[in-house]
């Protein structure tokens, strides 16, 4: 199978926050669960550069466009994914020379399948959300995202006829009941299409900053098209002398948050339509991450630095706790006191320690040396399913519920340490095949739990198995019973999620 995977391209106008490496966060571990079962995986992630707000920013700052953004992505954007241990693919940056160039030749596509027609845009534009808004999209006179009064523009654009899509999209989500995912959003992004969709500006004027249209230099291309193009863009250019298009397109799968579904649902897909290219394989909208039950967001003043977590807690924390304090999909909140709380009863307690206490007792019984003895059913059963379980929840993006199915053969396993109590079995010389049995499974157990564990934390799946002297082989196959190679030398593992302090800065 082939998996390619985006997030959405991150806007530069300020620094990144724990929102944006919640979507980054868990596109990789999407992708390392497809590498797992041996898919050919293609990730994409990137920034979004010439939005207004960004030349905006700029302005203030006194800095020419480009030299604002070359320095925010090298010293921010470029760190986001470095810091919490994303394996990107590819970085676009939409102000690079074969981007710009592709969304040319796209919306010549466009414009020559008789798609664009030239038209006065007057009403509002919010420039948080970079959008077009009618008077029914605001509360209060005022954008409901960015709680901001949006600005009366008036000029003379080109239009994309969405309408004429209406009918396509409608059979596209009729043929295919899981293009989005989950289900709600699926309805939600349905019913915006069957309320009837009105053409869009693709063009704005009098702003330099943008990629120009080709038919009218005056003009650069809406930041938002320019934007969902890089989607395709960036396989025309990602490696030299390779076309990754006929590789990957369309077996894309594109990640999302909920603010931006109608750009992503509904005006992307006619996009392609209308260019030529066939729609997404499909499209995953996840919640927002709350903090204390306010939005984590750069308007709200409310911000977290995802950077600060990780020196702290380090990158696998920090993952597991955004993948496990919220259900994925939903909306929830996270706090860091709950991100402290989980470090410490799960993965300090419930597997770091089952890892200490495994190899300890290995050395210290079994002077280090482990050998399969009889099959366990009570162990093969439930790690055997396991693996079928995972697939099954991340063919649907479940990336919670996967990881409380790994919790719960942790638990499984830290209860049979308690029922074994191979202290006990070492007292007794006539037990000794029992406890090597006894301790074989636990190691096979945490193995396992490893490599179920490694698209979440990366860094500690591949320590364990250095621990347990295994192989560092994280296929999906390798989680089942039994598959722990006969060994020696194991010895008393360090901690794998050593105390922390409480940080109050972070807050
Ligand atoms: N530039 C556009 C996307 C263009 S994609 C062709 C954009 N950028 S953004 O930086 O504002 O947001 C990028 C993503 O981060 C969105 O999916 C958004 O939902 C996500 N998040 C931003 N804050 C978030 C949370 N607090 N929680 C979860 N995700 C949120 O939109």
């Amino acid at each position: 199978m082939r998996f390619y995977l985006t997030t959405p391209i991150y806007y530069v106008n300020a620094t990144p926050h724990i929102g944006h490496a919640y979507t980054t966060i868990a596109a990789d571990v999407l992708v390392r669960h497809h590498q797992q079962r041996g898919d050919e995986t293609f990730f994409l992630t990137g920034t979004d550069e010439h939005a207004s707000k960004v030349y905006r920013v700029a302005e203030e700052q006194g800095l020419d466009a480009k030299t604002y953004v070359d320095r925010i992505v090298a010293e921010h954007w470029r760190e986001l994914p470095r810091r919490v241990n994303a394996q990107y693919d590819f970085f676009i940056r939409t102000t690079d020379e074969g981007h710009k160039r592709f969304v040319q030749e796209f919306l010549q596509r466009i414009y020559d399948s008789g798609d664009i027609y030239q038209d006065i845009y007057a009403g509002l534009y919010c420039v948080g959300c970079e959008e077009f808004k009618s008077e029914s999209d605001l509360v209060d006179g005022l954008c409901p995202e960015h709680g901001i009064a949006p600005e009366y523009i008036e000029e003379k654009n080109y239009f994309f006829r969405l309408s004429a899509y209406q009918d396509r999209l409608l059979a596209l989500y009729d043929e295919r009941p899981d293009f989005v995912l989950p289900r709600f959003r699926y309805n939600e992004a349905r019913s915006f299409i069957e309320g009837g969709l009105t053409d869009f500006s693709v063009t704005r004027a009098g702003q330099p900053w943008g990629v120009p249209i080709p038919w009218d230099e005056e003009q650069v291309t809406y930041v938002w098209v320019d934007a969902l193009i890089n989607y395709l863009s960036a396989l025309t250019y990602a490696r030299e002398g390779e076309d990754l298009r006929e590789q990957f397109w369309p077996h894309v799968h594109h990640l999302l948050g909920k603010d931006i579904l109608r750009f992503h649902c509904v005006y992307w897909p006619a996009l392609l339509l209308s260019a030529g290219y066939e729609v997404p394989q499909q499209l995953f909208v996840h919640g927002y991450l709350l903090l204390d039950d306010r939005k984590i967001s750069k308007s709200l003043g409310n911000v977290i630095d995802p950077l600060d977590l990780v020196d702290v807690y380090g990158s696998d924390a920090v993952r597991f706790w955004a993948l496990r304090s919220v259900s994925f999909g939903q909306d929830g909140s996270a706090s860091v006191d709950a991100l402290h709380e989980r470090y410490e009863r799960e993965l300090a307690n419930d597997l770091g320690n089952l890892v200490s206490r495994t190899t300890a007792m290995i050395a210290r019984y079994l002077g280090g040396r482990i050998a399969p003895g009889p099959r366990n059913e009570e162990l093969a059963a439930p790690l055997d399913a396991l693996r079928d379980k995972l697939v099954t929840r991340f063919d649907v993006y479940d990336l919670t519920g996967a990881l409380e199915d790994v919790w719960e053969v942790i638990r499984l396993l830290n209860r049979h340490v308690e029922a074994t109590a191979p202290w006990q079995l070492a007292k007794d010389e006539s037990k000794a095949d029992e406890l090597a049995a006894v301790l074989y499974d636990l190691a096979d157990g945490v193995r396992a739990v490893a490599v179920a564990l490694s698209p979440y934390l990366p860094e500690t799946a591949p320590r364990i198995l250095g621990c347990l002297r295994q192989p560092v082989d994280l296929a999906l196959e390798q989680v089942a019973y039994g598959k722990t190679d006969e060994t020696d030398g194991i010895e008393p593992a360090q901690p794998l999620f050593p105390r922390v302090d409480l940080p109050t800065a972070a807050a």
